[in-house]
Parts: C-alpha cells; structure tokens; sequence
C-alpha cells in the first residue's frame, strides 16, 4: 500500500473521488495529507469529513516557493508520503518537490495534452471549436502540464456544448479514470493476485 498525499486548491471532487475508492478498496493507497493552498477551499471540508489531516498554507506568508515547498516536504517526509497526487492545485510545483519526488507527483488535466495547457482548458477548448478534447493523467515536470503522460480519454464536443456541460462530461471521466490509474500505478511491479 502506497502512503500519498494530495493537493488541491478548490472543490476537491477529484479528491473525493480518490477518498471514495480507497474507502472501498479500488486503489491501494492510504491518503496521509491533503495539502491545500487556499482556506476557504471545499477539498478542505472533504477532509474533515474523511478524517484526513490538512496542511492549509498561504503562499504569501512565506519568502518564497522554496519556503513553502520545503516545509511541505517536512511534512511529506514526517508522514512516510511516497506519492504526491495533485487534483486542482493551481500552482507551478518548484524545485523542492520536484527534486525529492521526481516521477512520483501525478496530475489530471481537463484537457488532450499537449492542447490546452494552463488555466481554463475548457474554455479554450470551447473557444477554439475543437470536436474532441478529454482528460490527461501526467507525470508532473518544471513545466506547466508538460510532463510524461500516463493516461488520456478522449471526450466529444458538440456545438451546443457550454462550459457546464463540457466541464460535466469531462469530471465525470476523472473521477473515474483518476482512481483508476492511480491503482495500476500504485501496484505496478506487483504480482497480480
Ligand atoms: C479538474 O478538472 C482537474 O482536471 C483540474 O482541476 C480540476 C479540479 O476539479 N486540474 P476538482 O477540484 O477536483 O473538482
């Protein structure tokens, strides 16, 4: 069983659904941490619920992303983390994680990468008129939703999709997907029962 931790800064439905499998025993993994970026945050309130410390910070209160970063990595180090999950954390990871966890942070992008990089990946997809886009499962790397990917599903778009309903159509297949692939990559090297 892997020790992880996960890191969102907003609504956390990714993270629920990542609570919600290993509760039922479809990915072996014990969530140590959620860490969070933003106090009014509702992956916040999701780990209440689920009994899961949080490590709440606010970027400002510290020098630099190093600062933050390596007090984060303290906090992994402490609880015997081996896999970082990220799941709607909107910032860059820096060179403090990224050195002592290199090909062990995961994210999920709402879109086929490498299309749509950064912020509002829906929106551009919507804006540029594309008939396809989906869901991609990466390693994470210095850049922005650059590194190796792991997993894709492609999702049509219609011409009378709106945000919402793209947004629907693509969160329905990360929740699932998600928990999916963090399972086979958490028992990867593993003999099958
Ligand atoms: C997801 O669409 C994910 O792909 C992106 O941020 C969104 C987070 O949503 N990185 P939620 O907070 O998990 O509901």
């Amino acid at each position: 069983m892997k020790n992880i931790a996960v890191f969102a800064s907003g609504n956390g439905s990714n993270f629920q659904a990542i609570i919600d499998a290993v509760e039922a025993g479809k990915v072996d993994a014990s969530i140590k941490l959620l860490v969070c970026d933003r106090e009014n945050a509702f992956a916040i309130e999701r780990a209440k619920k689920a009994g899961i410390p949080q490590f709440v910070f606010s970027a400002k209160d510290y020098a630099s992303k190093a600062d933050y970063e390596k007090e984060i990595l303290f906090r992994l180090n402490e609880l015997g983390v081996e896999f970082v999950i990220l799941a709607g954390y909107m910032r860059l990871i820096g060179a403090v994680l990224l050195s002592d966890f290199e090909g062990k942070i995961v994210n999920i992008h709402p879109s086929l990468l490498p299309a749509f990089t950064g912020k509002d990946a829906i929106g551009q997809a919507l804006k540029a008129r594309v008939k396809m886009s989906g869901v991609t499962i990466h390693f994470v790397d210095a850049g922005m939703d650059t590194g190796p990917i792991i997993a894709q599903q492609a999702v049509g778009v219609s011409a009378d999709d709106t945000r919402e309903s793209l947004q629907e159509k693509i969160q329905k297949i990360e929740h699932e997907l998600y928990p999916q692939i963090l399972h086979e990559l958490f028992t990867a090297g593993e003999e099958k029962q």
